[in-house]
């Protein structure tokens, strides 16, 4: 299977499989000089980790990383970062059942239909296992982008289980992580708690919607046209698994605006531009403004049930399935820092592409 790879110059190929022996990346294009140890990439893996509390997979994994390369006396040298994270707690027996049969909503359809061969083990390559693997590049961008753009933040949080919204009004970043969900609304957090446990409790599972937001961006990252930064933010964040839409900005709720409504106004602030408003997403012609990057993206629920579900086997015979397995009754909780690493790759990635061809050029306003 090839096409693991992706960026621009901030190179990440991922590889392993849920139940081989390790899983890692090897990031190429790391500039030299950056600070980095172990310590700056596992906090970002401790927070995806599964086992952590009721609502995700029991899995007990202590996911600790190690760098195999590239970093000499604790500063990255500028050769290709090897990162590695041991699997330790596979329960293969499990899967037995989806050997020579399909569930429904996963991958393993179509991996058989595509390759003739699969790792059924946990889901093989398609386990979102290999998430941990992009969390560590993640890990490593974030601490690159520390050196290179101080006072940049990225942010992750559960908008929305289900049907069930946060209130906007409620929302208090700071509380983030204060509940299981990486949800800013307290509120919230509290009724999906409930409202997971019925669910998990009655073999069911949920979707969820997630927004991930920069702060501290410079203006000038991205590039017309097929280069822009808002094409390459979705197409990172749809290759998460489960992922079926991404919004930059207002995204779709745009269409319902009108012209009047949905312009960005801007004014001369003492420090330069000024928008009123920013339901562009940070992003203006594929270029970031130097306002917020906004992203949201939506997640379906985990489709490995204790519900049986109708499917068919390898024999092409209709049968009944029911998934065992240690599995995420909302796929959306572990996504959250997933699309918080994204997001630090591809702006990494693209500070970069901008310093490549602009260096410090910029046009001048006032
Ligand atoms: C953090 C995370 C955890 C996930 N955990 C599970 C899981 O426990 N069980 C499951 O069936 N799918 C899980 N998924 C989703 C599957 O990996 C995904 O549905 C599958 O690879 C098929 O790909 P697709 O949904 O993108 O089409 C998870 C996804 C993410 C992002």
């Amino acid at each position: 299977m090839s096409l693991n790879t992706f960026g621009h110059l901030f190179r990440v190929t991922t590889w392993g499989e849920s139940h081989g022996p390790a899983i890692g990346c090897t990031v190429d294009g790391c500039p030299p000089g950056i600070p980095l140890t172990e310590a700056d990439i596992q906090p970002w893996l401790d927070k995806r980790k599964p086992g952590q509390n009721k609502f995700t997979t029991q899995r007990k994994e202590p996911d600790e990383v190690r760098i195999l390369s590239g970093v000499f006396e604790g500063r990255t040298t500028g050769t290709a970062i090897q990162l590695m994270i041991e699997n330790t707690d596979q329960r293969s027996k499990d899967y037995g059942d989806i050997a020579q049969a399909f569930r429904p909503g996963h991958a393993d359809i179509t991996y058989h239909q595509k390759y003739g061969h699969r790792d059924y083990r946990g889901g093989g390559r398609s386990s979102a296992r290999e998430t941990a693997a992009r969390v560590a590049a993640g890990g490593v961008a974030r601490a690159t982008l520390a050196a290179l753009v101080p006072g940049l933040t990225i942010t992750g949080y559960m908008v929305q289980m289900g049907a069930r919204g946060i209130d906007r009004s409620r929302v208090d970043l700071a509380s983030i992580g204060n509940n299981p969900f990486w949800c800013p609304d307290p509120v919230a957090a509290t009724d999906w708690a409930d409202y997971l446990d019925q669910l998990r409790l009655s073999h069911n599972s949920v979707g969820a919607v997630i927004e991930v937001i920069a702060t501290g961006v410079p203006a000038g990252l991205g590039a017309p046209l097929y280069g822009k930064l808002d094409s390459d933010l979705a197409s990172a964040m749809m290759s998460i698994n489960a992922v079926k839409a991404v919004e930059i900005g207002d995204g779709m709720a745009a269409a319902a605006l009108t012209g009047v409504e949905n312009a960005d106004e801007i004014r001369m602030g003492p420090n330069g531009p000024e928008f009123l408003s920013n339901r562009a997403g940070g992003i203006l012609g594929g270029i970031s403004t130097g306002q917020p990057v906004v992203c949201r993206f939506a997640v379906k629920p985990t489709s490995s049930i204790l519900t049986p579900r109708q499917t068919i086997n390898q024999r092409g015979e209709e049968i009944d399935l029911i998934t065992k397995g240690r599995h995420d009754p909302c796929v959306g909780i572990r996504a959250v820092p997933v699309g918080e690493a994204m997001m630090a790759c591809i702006l990494l990635d693209h500070l970069m592409l901008d310093r490549a061809q602009t260096g410090s050029q910029r046009g001048t306003i006032g």
